[in-house]
C-alpha cells in the first residue's frame, strides 16, 4: 500500500506535514511534492528545488523521551545511507554524502510539542537524484537511476518502523564522520563518538567536548 501523497507542487513538504500532522494523520503519514518553492535547510537556510529531485516528508509520532529524540532524526540520514548503499554515508548530524565529501541528501527535522509533550516529529528529507548545486553531488552522476516514487516508499517504510534503539550502532556503521579531525564553530579535534542523547564527542586539544548541533566541516 502506498503511504506517501504526491502533490505537484508545495511551498515546503515539512510545512504540508506540520499541518496535516496538527489535523491528525497518523505516524508513517508523508508527503512528497515534485518541486517546493520554499524548501527549508536546516540553520535556516533555503532548499533548493532541482526539478527530478525527492522533496519528502514523513510524520513520526514516535514514543521516545525528548533526550532520545534526537536518535530519530539521526536515524533518517541512516535509512537514506542504508537505503542509498556504498559510497554513501552519514556525516553528522544527518547529511549523507558520498566517498569524496559531496552531499547527496539532507534531513530537516520539526517537532510539534503540546504542554512539554511530544505531538509529532516531522522528518523532511531532500535527495539528489538528477540534479545537485555546486559542490554537492546527485545519484545520476553515480550511474544510479532511481524511482522518485519507489525511492519515497522505501525510506517512508523505514522511518515508520524505526527503532531508536538500533540506530546508535547502525550509524556508527555508516558514519563518515568518527576518527575524522572535524571543526563545528569553535570547537576542533577528532570525533570520537556519539554520547547517549546523539551529541557527536570530540576530542580536542583541552580534553573531551559535546556538541549537540552544528554545523561540521572536515578538516
Ligand atoms: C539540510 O541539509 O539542510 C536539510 C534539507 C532538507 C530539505 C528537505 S526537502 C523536503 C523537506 N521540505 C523542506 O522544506 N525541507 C525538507
Amino acid at each position: 500500500m502506498s503511504r506517501v501523497v504526491w502533490l505537484a507542487s508545495a511551498g515546503s513538504t515539512n510545512t504540508e506535514a506540520l499541518e496535516q500532522a496538527r489535523l491528525g494523520v497518523p505516524h508513517g503519514w508523508a508527503v512528497a511534492a515534485r518541486t517546493q518553492s520554499g524548501g527549508r535547510g536546516r540553520l535556516g537556510r533555503v532548499w533548493e528545488a532541482r526539478p527530478g529531485n525527492l522533496y519528502l516528508s514523513v510524520v513520526l509520532r514516535p514514543d521516545v523521551p525528548p533526550d532520545r529524540l534526537p536518535w530519530m532524526t539521526l536515524g533518517a540520514g541512516v535509512v537514506i545511507a542504508e537505503t542509498l548503499g556504498p559510497p554513501f554515508a552519514v556525516k553528522w548530524p544527518n547529511d549523507v554524502l558520498d566517498d569524496q565529501g559531496r552531499k547527496v541528501a539532507g534531513v530537516l527535522a520539526e517537532a510539534e510539542w503540546t504542554d512539554g509533550r511530544l505531538d509529532a516529529l516531522v522528518v523532511g528529507i531532500g535527495v539528489n537524484l538528477v540534479d545537485a548545486p555546486p559542490g554537492a553531488t546527485h545519484l545520476a552522476e553515480h550511474g544510479r537511476t532511481v524511482s522518485r516514487e519507489e525511492l519515497a516508499e522505501t525510506v517512508c517504510r523505514g522511518l515508520a518502523s524505526l527503532d531508536p534503539a538500533t540506530v546508535p550502532s547502525r550509524w556508527a556503521d555508516r558514519s563518515c564522520t568518527l576518527g575524522r579531525r572535524v571543526r563545528i564553530g569553535e570547537v576542533e579535534g577528532r570525533a570520537v563518538a556519539l554520547d547517549d542523547d546523539g551529541a557527536l564527542l570530540v576530542a580536542t586539544r583541552s580534553g573531551r567536548q559535546r556538541v549537540v548541533t552544528g554545523d561540521l566541516g572536515f578538516l
